[in-house]
């Protein structure tokens, strides 16, 4: 069989994501955000972002058709995010691709959000082939999560996860402390780029040597937004100016600490000298600096994918699906449904 035409439909969060794809090569990938209509409340309203999706889907789809130069006729199957993410913005995504793989005929294929992450890599092109086994740092506004990838179509496992709050919605959290609008991950950067990183030592959680024998590879960010809390509440309380810049540095400082020394441990002790990274959060530059130059001092190749295919999107969904029928996966059945908290 030649490489498989696929549409890919992403809706787990906020971004609407149709992508189209031709085995591993990229045809498009339209993406729509309703994060303007998150603004005002500091995150991401689930039945605003239903209601976002359900909008957008149409004319994202006929977007991406366009850009491909394809119709829905010529595809050879349909794929869509199935899970984890906000339950009713996953139904939006699985009932457009039930109903249009039914309209169609065409197999459907439903997928894992986090493994679609991954599988963002394999667009790449200047990127050569992923090489196995890797393991995989997804950050973004709805996860955090350290997984050890054997083979992207059979073989993914979780190492870890956070237990609270996700890395980008601590520097959305952080960011409203420091009346910094949403989304707070640039406004962070951007107040950071004239802060010292070490004026403030704050915690790095779950990284303490008892920490990690219970938890290695598990992440928690509420402590720290806490502690940024309190300390801003203790300035303000006595009087003083908020140094928003050395917070802002010290806060992220802290992130990018934790997310790269576990990162590199799992490395170390899987003895895996490969890392990907993935998820929105690899916008920031700090962290994809620490994470060259500590990767590159252990021995560890680093892969981040082009920033438009590591944010959510449809082309990573379709990409994954493309692979699982290559390897002579069969499609889903109608049985499936949205699943908010699908393992890996
Ligand atoms: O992957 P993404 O576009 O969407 C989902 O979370 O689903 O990631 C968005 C998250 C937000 O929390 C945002 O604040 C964060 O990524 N972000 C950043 C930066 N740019 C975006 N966090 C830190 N530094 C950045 N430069
Ligand atoms: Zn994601």
């Amino acid at each position: 069989m030649d490489a498989p035409l696929v549409l890919g439909i992403e809706t787990s969060c906020d971004e609407t994501g149709i992508g189209i794809v031709r085995g591993r090569q990229l045809l498009s990938n339209t993406i729509a955000s309703s994060m303007d209509e998150h603004a005002r409340y500091g995150g991401v309203v689930p039945e605003v972002a239903a209601r976002a999706h359900l909008e957008a889907l149409q004319p994202s789809i006929d977007a991406a058709l366009a850009e491909a130069g394809v119709t829905l006729a010529d595809l050879d199957a349909v794929a869509v995010t199935s899970g984890p993410g906000l339950a009713g913005a996953l139904m939006v995504g699985v009932g457009a691709a039930k109903g249009l793989a039914v309209a169609l005929d065409k197999p459907l294929y439903a997928v894992n959000h986090l493994v679609g992450h991954i599988a963002a890599d394999i667009l790449d092109a200047d990127a050569g082939e992923l090489e196995y086994p890797t393991v995989a740092l997804l950050v973004s506004g709805g996860h955090t999560s350290l997984l050890l990838v054997r083979d992207l179509t059979s073989d993914v496992e979780l190492l870890g996860e956070t237990m609270d709050d996700a890395a980008g919605e601590a520097f959305d959290k952080v960011a409203r402390l420091l009346k910094l609008p949403y989304p707070g991950g640039p406004e962070i950067d951007r107040a950071a780029a004239d802060g010292d990183p070490t004026a403030i030592r704050f915690p790095r959680g779950l990284s303490r040597a008892s920490d990690m024998a219970a938890h290695r590879y598990d992440f928690s960010f509420s402590g720290l937004k806490t502690a940024v809390a309190r300390w801003v509440e203790q300035h303000e309380a006595a009087g003083q100016p908020v140094p928003v810049s050395d917070v802002a540095a010290s806060f992220r400082e802290a992130v990018v600490d934790v997310l790269v020394t576990k990162a590199l441990d799992a490395c170390a002790r899987f003895e895996v000298p490969r890392l990907l990274l993935g998820g929105g959060v690899i916008a920031n530059k700090r962290l994809r600096d620490v994470a060259l130059e500590r990767a590159a001092a252990a021995g560890v190749a680093v892969r981040i994918p082009p920033l438009r295919l590591c944010t959510d999107n449809g082309a990573m969904i379709a990409a994954l699906a493309a692979e699982l029928i290559s390897s002579g996966r069969r499609p889903s059945t109608l049985a499936f449904g949205a699943d908010s908290t699908l393992p890996v």
